[in-house]
Formats: C-alpha cells, structure tokens, sequence
C-alpha cells in the first residue's frame, strides 16, 4: 500500500509525489541516450522559466494553459500543429489534457512553487499530466488497460492476493468498465500458465462473487495481441479460470482487418529470423552468457545460466543481464530490422523488460485498437496504464490508439486507480475499495509463499512444499524449485 511522503523525503532533491526514489525503476532513469521523452523534456524546459523567473504560482499556471491550448490545436491540426513543430516526437492526443487543474491539485499538495532549489522534475511532470488525462477522461471511461509485469505486480513476480489492487479492479468491473491485462508475457492460449500469474487477483474475484455478466468483463491478452483469454467464474470455485477467446471472434469485424490474424507466418517467421539473428550476433560479440528463446511471435535474450559459462568463460550475465547490455542489445535490433521494416505488413515492438531482452510481432497498440473494436469503446474512452513509454518499451504503441498513464512501479499503479475510481465513478468507490484493502491488511490471507526458489518462477501452490514445481516465466516451462534457496 503505497504511504503519504514524509517530511524528509519532501527535502530530498530526488523526491517524487508516489514512491521512495529508491523504488523507482532504473529502466527510466539511467542515463542512456534513448531515454528520453520528448513532450515531458519540453514541458520541464518551460516550466524551468517559471521556476528561475521567481517561482510564481501564475507563471506556472499561465504556461500550463498555454500548453493546454497547443494541445488542442494539435488534436485539430495534428502533423502541421505548432505542437509538432516544438517537440517532433510528439503523438496523439485521444482527449483533452486538464493541465491547469492538474498542477494546481499537485501543487496544493507537493507546494512546487514553494520551493526555491528544486525546479519540476521529470518525473513530477509524468504525475500531472498522468492527473490531467484522468482528470480529463472523467465519467467517459469504459476500458482500462494494464500492463502485467512492473505495472501489476514487479518484473518477473506475480499479483498477489493481498495486493490493494485487486479491490480497485473489482470496483472497475462492478461499475460496467471493461478490465484487460495486455502482456508480453506469451504462453499463447494456455490459461493456466496466465493464472499462475494472476491468481491473487483471479483468488479474489471468486471471494468476491463476482456475476457472470462482471466476470466476464476481465481479459487477459498475451504475447502483446496475438491471445485472447476471458476469465470464468465457476460457482462454489475458489479461482476464476481464463479461458482462450477463439481468434475469429475478436478480431472479426469492422476493426479485424490489421488484426494479427490477418499476418501471414511466413512474414512473422522471416523477420523473426531477422531479430534472432541479431541477437545472437549481438550475444557473441558482447560476450554475454544468455540464453536464446524463439516462440511463435517472438525472440528473447534471458539470462542463460550455469550452461554458459562455458561457451563464454570471460562473459557475464548467466544470472543477471546488465542493464546496459540489454539496451544495447535491443539497440541493435532496432538498428538490424529497420534494414527490412520497409517490406513489414505488421508492426513490432522491441524492448528492454528490465532483465531480458524482447522482439516481438505485434504490439500492445495492436492489442487496444482491435479490443476497441470488440468492446466498441473509441480512444477517447480508454486508458492503458503500463510501466515501459521510451523508445525501448513495450508500452510506447499504446499512445497512437488510446489515453495513457506512465507509471514506474505497481505502487503508483494503486495511486492511480485511487485516482480513476474518484474521477471516474465516484469517491464512494474509491473508498470502498481502499476499505476493503484496509481490512484485509489486518486479515492473515495466506500468500502464495516463494520460498527461495528464483525470483523469476512462480510457486505452483497445489504441488507438495518440499520441492514445489515452478514455472518459468520466459518459456512456461514447469520444472522443480531449486532444493537449498539461494
Ligand atoms: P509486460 O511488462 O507485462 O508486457 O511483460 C513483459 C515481460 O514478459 C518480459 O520482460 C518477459 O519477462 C515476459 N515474457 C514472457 N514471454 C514473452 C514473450 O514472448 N515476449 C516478450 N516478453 C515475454
Ligand atoms: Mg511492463
């Protein structure tokens, strides 16, 4: 449960409104020349005027207006906007953004201009214009969109049953709006493999009896837009199950023509030989110790254990990637598929998932825009909220199709939803669902131990606890947890 700020962290320099600095993700920090974001640097350079300016409130508020007006030009004008021409990078608006209001709540709270040695930060510019799009989608909402890992529960880790979360997700689903789960994450259509995933969350939509009609509301799509699942609730279950949605049925209709059915396997397979070959150029020249994963519509570099230490003796990275590499690596293979984008009938995504390294057909845009179709909601009315908006993440495609919220870890996730459920249907669900997590703090639920296996496997509950079968979460593989922890 994310706690208010404290005095001391208000005087740090590095201080940000939602989380401790050292649970910020270094993924968006480091300073790596493709992390960066154009429209979030430009607002902090105008806002910097105002700071060096004598730090008055109005400066602030009338350059906050002043960029509000751009962006509704630019909605208007959109390539020819001035906008456009001030900040190239810049994409679609799908609303209106209620800066102004924004950054006189967050100033009321944080005191900005209050201060006289710290200018706005780029991460305190991410939290209003995140406030200014919730503030601006308002009682419009009708889907939400997630991320899984970093935005969910932590890279490689799983939702747990305790997590406030869930009550947030229960209040969203009781009020009518469509709920999905848009992940890398790629175990085609096997729903048990999603479960083991989710099951604290799946746990709680059977205790709380969700209808079949509000069950039904919850999606999980894996592989970033290639499998559809539903989730099911059987009476007298203690878990909700996810069950395949067949391809036809969500990508037929209007919006089904550039859907990932529509893409033929041969151009999946031949660029994916693209991005393998890449990646394993890029492992021997760096000397890196991972190993090479292919799937049906994907490649991935994870770390590849004892085996490779022998293949490189004076390499790195059998446990753990470094960050760097992985950056660079991701680098590389944009750098090596753009040789061949221009004969590409799909779009792709190639990231850094903070410990390997992905390129993957399709996009989670790909996913929202059909899922739009399905539910028939418009961008207007839709938000997805994910961890991964630079130019090496996963979440970045989102931005052309729908409203968007850039959070760094599953800590501002809950803040946010604080955020939807009062803007968007009312302070009475918000508190309820910040209730229901209060009590359930002094409840002892039993959580699904991960009694030192690796990070990244997840405790399969049913099997005996001596030596739990654990799944990777990479490839799915179930195998047994290490028998001394680590
Ligand atoms: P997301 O943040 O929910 O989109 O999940 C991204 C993570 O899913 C990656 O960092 C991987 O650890 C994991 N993953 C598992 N299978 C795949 C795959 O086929 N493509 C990309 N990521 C995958
Ligand atoms: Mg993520």
């Amino acid at each position: 449960m994310p706690s208010e700020p404290t005095a001391s962290a208000a005087s740090s320099a590095a201080f940000d409104i939602l989380c401790e600095p050292s649970e910020l993700s270094t993924r968006n920090t480091d300073d790596v020349a493709k992390r960066q974001d154009g429209l979030i640097d430009w607002i902090k350079g105008m806002l910097m005027h105002s700071f060096v300016l004598g730090n008055q409130t109005e400066s602030y508020v009338t350059t906050m207006k002043y960029i509000e007006t751009l962006i509704k030009e630019h909605r208007i004008k959109g390539n020819s906007s001035r906008l456009k021409t001030l900040v190239p990078t810049v994409d679609m608006f799908h609303t209106e953004l209620h800066l102004v209001e924004a950054f006189n709540m967050y100033n009321a709270k944080y005191s900005v201009t209050s201060r006289k040695h710290v200018p706005p930060t780029f991460h305190e510019i991410r939290h209003i214009l995140n406030l200014s799009q919730l503030l601006a989608i308002n009682v419009h909402l009708k889907m939400v969109s997630f991320d899984g890992d970093q935005t969910l529960y932590s890279d490689g880790g799983n939702f747990e049953e305790k997590s406030g979360l869930s009550y947030q997700i229960i209040e969203l689903i009781r009020a009518g709006i469509n709920v999905v789960v848009i992940t890398a994450a790629n175990y085609e259509h096997n729903g048990s493999m999603y479960e083991l995933r989710l099951q604290g969350l799946l746990r709680r939509f059977a205790k709380a009896r969700l209808s079949p009609a509000e069950i039904a509301r919850f999606h999980v799509m894996g592989g970033e837009c290639h499998y559809l699942l539903r989730a099911q609730l059987t009476p007298g279950d203690t878990i909700a199950h996810l069950i395949a949605v067949a391809h036809e049925v969500w990508q037929s209709g209007e919006g089904g023509k550039n859907c990932p059915m529509s893409w033929p396997i041969s151009a999946r397979e031949s660029f994916l030989d693209v991005a393998e070959a890449s990646f394993r150029a890029s492992q021997s020249e760096l000397k890196i110790r991972a190993r090479i994963l292919r799937k049906k519509t994907s490649v991935g570099m994870i770390p590849g254990g004892e085996a490779m230490v022998k293949v490189f003796p004076g390499g790195h990275g059998k446990d753990k990637i470094k960050s760097e590499i992985l950056d660079e690596v991701a680098l590389r293979a944009i750098e090596d598929i753009a040789k061949i984008k221009s004969d590409l009938i799909f779009p792709y995504c190639v990231f850094n998932g903070g410990r390997d390294c992905w390129v993957d057909v399709g996009t989670k845009g790909v996913a929202a825009k059909c899922l739009q179709s399905y539910f028939h909601v418009t961008p207007g009315e839709c938000i997805h909220i994910g961890d991964q908006f630079l130019a090496i993440g996963n979440d970045i495609s989102t931005r052309a199709v729908c409203a968007t919220v850039w959070i760094e870890t599953p800590k501002e996730t809950y803040k946010i939803l604080d955020h939807v459920l009062r803007f968007s249907l009312g302070k009475d669900k918000m508190e309820r669902a910040a209730a229901a997590a209060a009590a359930d703090d002094l409840d002892r639920v039993t959580q699904p131990a991960n009694g030192g296996v690796p990070s990244l496997s997840l405790d399969v509950p049913e099997v005996p606890a001596v030596r739990p079968k654990v799944m990777n979460v990479y490839t799915g593989e179930m195998m047994s947890a290490p028998a001394t922890p680590k």
